[in-house]
């Protein structure tokens, strides 16, 4: 049978996380958003693309859930993106209202769906769709530590001019300011990227992973980065259809994984047919685990002043 996933939010991420879907021939696709016929002719043109693309899935669109039934998977980025100036956290509330709907009405209508959130402040919303889908927590995954890996590994690469295909890095943590490239465990076929970079250069690059949302943000003045973003969830739809059981670093419920208790934090993960099939604990150093608890209590914040809002 035709694996199904329906992508809440048919704007920059959405509409791209459908193209890709479409072309890797991954899914049928439904995009749902809240615009009168955005989704629609969105879906009609992404279809329109199959016979020159050479795949054949069905892409349609809707303003509401019905035609979701049954998704196999759901990826939310419905919400607001930033604009120059403003943090992750600054949509924290608006974005809220619009995630904890989306949930509602995907997880009535795929209540066996795995969903992945893409929407941002990212980890808070994760904790939103969550609780409110009452999914076991396997089933509610964050996209944010690929594409962080991915802005790290392109840093890499450009350094040292070398393939990007070389780079093995890990970004743990939240989803802001606060994340975590680990340096440490990083590095170019096998080789300690300590041995290959200065720590100068390597804080800078630390420095621009750290920033790499807002550093397209204020080029696009906008919005904010959509091909890489789609590109990450993309991977992540693919190995829990494929049941490839890839390890990536996504957003996951955490209870007791590294200390932390009740929260989604970025860690790497297991991905395949069942979601988060496994989490993984690796061994931190004290400076590390410092930054790690750092990131996690900006987390938390999020999630106290949200805490009021579904008790
Ligand atoms: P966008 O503005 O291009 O698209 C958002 C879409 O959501 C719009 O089409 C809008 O009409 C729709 N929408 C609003 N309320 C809705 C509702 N209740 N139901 C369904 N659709 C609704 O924004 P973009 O660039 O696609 O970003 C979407 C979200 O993803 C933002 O919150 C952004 O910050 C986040 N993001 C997260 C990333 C991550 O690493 N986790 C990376 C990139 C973006
Ligand atoms: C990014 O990192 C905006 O979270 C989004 O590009």
């Amino acid at each position: 049978m035709r694996k199904k996933v329906t992508v809440v939010g048919a704007g920059n991420v959405g509409a791209n996380c459908a193209l890709r879907i479409a072309d890797k021939e991954l899914a049928d696709v439904v995009l749902v958003d809240v615009v009168a016929g955005v989704p629609q002719g969105k879906g009609l043109d992404l279809l329109q693309s199959g016979p020159v693309q050479g795949y054949d899935v069905t892409v349609t669109g809707a303003n509401n859930y019905e035609p979701t039934a049954e998704s196999d998977i759901v990826v939310i980025t419905a919400g607001f993106p930033r604009k120059p100036g403003m943090s992750r956290d600054d949509l924290l509330i608006a974005n809220y209202e619009i995630v904890k709907t989306a949930t509602e009405q995907a997880a009535k209508y795929s209540p066996n769906s795995i969903i992945i959130v893409v929407t941002n402040p990212l980890d808070a919303m994760c904790w939103t769709a969550y609780t409110v889908s009452k999914f076991s927590k396997n089933r509610v995954v964050g996209m944010a530590g690929i594409l962080d890996t991915a802005r790290f590994r392109t840093f890499i690469a450009q350094e040292l001019s070398v393939s990007v295909e070389n780079i093995t890095a890990l970004v743990l943590g939240g989803h802001g300011d606060t994340m975590v490239p680990l340096v440490r465990l990083s590095s170019v076929s096998g080789i300690p990227l300590t041995e290959l970079l200065d720590q100068s250069t390597l804080d800078r690059l630390v420095q621009r992973t750290r920033d790499g949302g807002a550093e397209i943000v204020r080029y696009l003045k906008t919005g904010s980065a959509y091909y890489a973003p789609s590109a990450a969830a993309v991977e992540m739809v693919e190995s829990i259809l494929k049941d490839k059981k890839k390890v990536l670093p996504c957003a996951a419920y955490l209870e007791g994984e590294y200390c932390i208790n009740g929260l989604f934090v970025g860690v790497p993960v297991k991905l395949g047919a069942g979601g988060i099939e496994k989490i993984y604990e690796v061994k931190l150093s004290v400076e590390e685990k410092a930054m790690l608890n750092k990131s996690a209590a900006a987390v938390q914040e999020l999630i106290e002043i949200l805490k009021p809002k579904l008790s």
